[in-house]
Order: C-alpha cells, then sequence, then structure tokens
C-alpha cells in the first residue's frame, strides 16, 4: 500500500482530514509518520491522538541542513513513497527537492500562481478579487511554483468577512486534498514520475 508522511507547521486541520480520508477508506495508502518543524505545532498532538508516529525536525537546534538529512533518513528508512505537505511553512532546499523529485506535494490556499508565498487568502482579501481557491502541487525548486495537479475556485462575495473567506478555502482545502492524493498515488493523473 502506498505510504505517505505529512509534515506539518501550524494547526493541521489539513493533515486530519486526510487522516480521516485515509481511517474511512476514501483514500486508500497510509500515514507513516507526520513531522513538524517545530515541537510546539498543535498538529502533533493532533496526529499523536490519531495514533499516528510524530517527529519533529530539528529546524531550531540544528538548522535547515541537519532537519532535512533527519527527514531523509526517516523517510528512506521507512521506506515511505510520498511527502505531503500539509502547512507547512518552511522552503525546502533545492538538494532535498532534487533528491525527492517528483514525490513531494503540496497544498496552497490560491489559485497559483496569483498569490503565491506565506499569506495566499490574506494577499488576496487585500487586493479584493472576486475569485481565489486552492491548488495543490508537485513542489519544484521555486516557491509555490511546481506542477498543478489540481485547482479548486472559491467565490469571495461582497457581504463575506475575512474569516468566511478563510473557512470556504479550508473546506475546499479539506474536500480537494485527498481527492488528488488518491488519483495521483492511483497513477491516475498525468504526471511523469522522475525518481
Ligand atoms: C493551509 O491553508 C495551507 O494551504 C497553507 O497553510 C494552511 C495550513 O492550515 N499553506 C501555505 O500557505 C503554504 N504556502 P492547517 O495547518 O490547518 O492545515
Amino acid at each position: 500500500m502506498t505510504s505517505f508522511a505529512i509534515l506539518v507547521s501550524g494547526r493541521g486541520s489539513n493533515m486530519e482530514a486526510l487522516a480521516e480520508a485515509v481511517r474511512d477508506g476514501r483514500l486508500d495508502a497510509r500515514i507513516d509518520f507526520v513531522a513538524a518543524d517545530s515541537a510546539e505545532a498543535p498538529a502533533l498532538e493532533k496526529a499523536r491522538k490519531k495514533g499516528i508516529d510524530t517527529f519533529v525536525l530539528p529546524y531550531a537546534a540544528e538548522g535547515k541542513k541537519k532537519a532535512e538529512e533527519f527527514l531523509s533518513g526517516l523517510c528512506s528508512t521507512r521506506r515511505v513513497e510520498w511527502i505531503v505537505l500539509a502547512g507547512f511553512m518552511r522552503i525546502l532546499s533545492p538538494e532535498f527537492v532534487r533528491a525527492h523529485t517528483g514525490r513531494i506535494v503540496n497544498i496552497h490556499p490560491s489559485l497559483l500562481p496569483s498569490f503565491p508565498g506565506k499569506d495566499g487568502i490574506g494577499d488576496a482579501w487585500k487586493l479584493g478579487v472576486a475569485v481565489t481557491g486552492v491548488t495543490i502541487h508537485l513542489v519544484d525548486e521555486g516557491v509555490d511554483s511546481g506542477t498543478i495537479l489540481a485547482q479548486r475556485p472559491v467565490e469571495i462575495h461582497p457581504e463575506d468577512t475575512f474569516e468566511i473567506v478563510e473557512k470556504k478555502i479550508h473546506d475546499a482545502e479539506h474536500a480537494l486534498y485527498w481527492k488528488t492524493l488518491s488519483e495521483l498515488f492511483r497513477g491516475a493523473l498525468p504526471v511523469e514520475r522522475r525518481w
């Protein structure tokens, strides 16, 4: 069965949505572990409660290079096939991305290439766009720039508050991520695996 790791930095609602899709059989795969870039990430406790192995990547204590070496070691000893970013707010180094080309997936809260970066929802809101959305893409050496696997638009209505828009985006993420991963893992997306 396909196994994947999830990388998180914060709340972990996407990680939870994926774990629920795995649990109820919508996503035919296994979550091998959840790793965070900080011990403070609330997602870690949520993963532990679901019985998933968790790790803290030593970004703070040892820096990016060591943290990525630790992650690569975990992925190879545990034979993880895919690395799934779910609110992971670090930029992976070109070396790490090259070593795992075509096997890292990210979710971003905008219709890329619009509004890349750390605050996709806030940037779209500030500009006053009528349509934003969600993108799932392969990670390449750029920032939020890899091959797009799936997108879902989200309309912003004049009466919407920022909180309403955030909720719409997160609902769209939770509905789209497991479905896209399911297609990707089954080889049903036209994406060339290059490793
Ligand atoms: C999600 O909206 C995700 O798309 C975004 O962080 C949030 C994490 O929420 N990721 C990025 O902005 C990456 N550039 P979660 O921790 O509740 O899943």
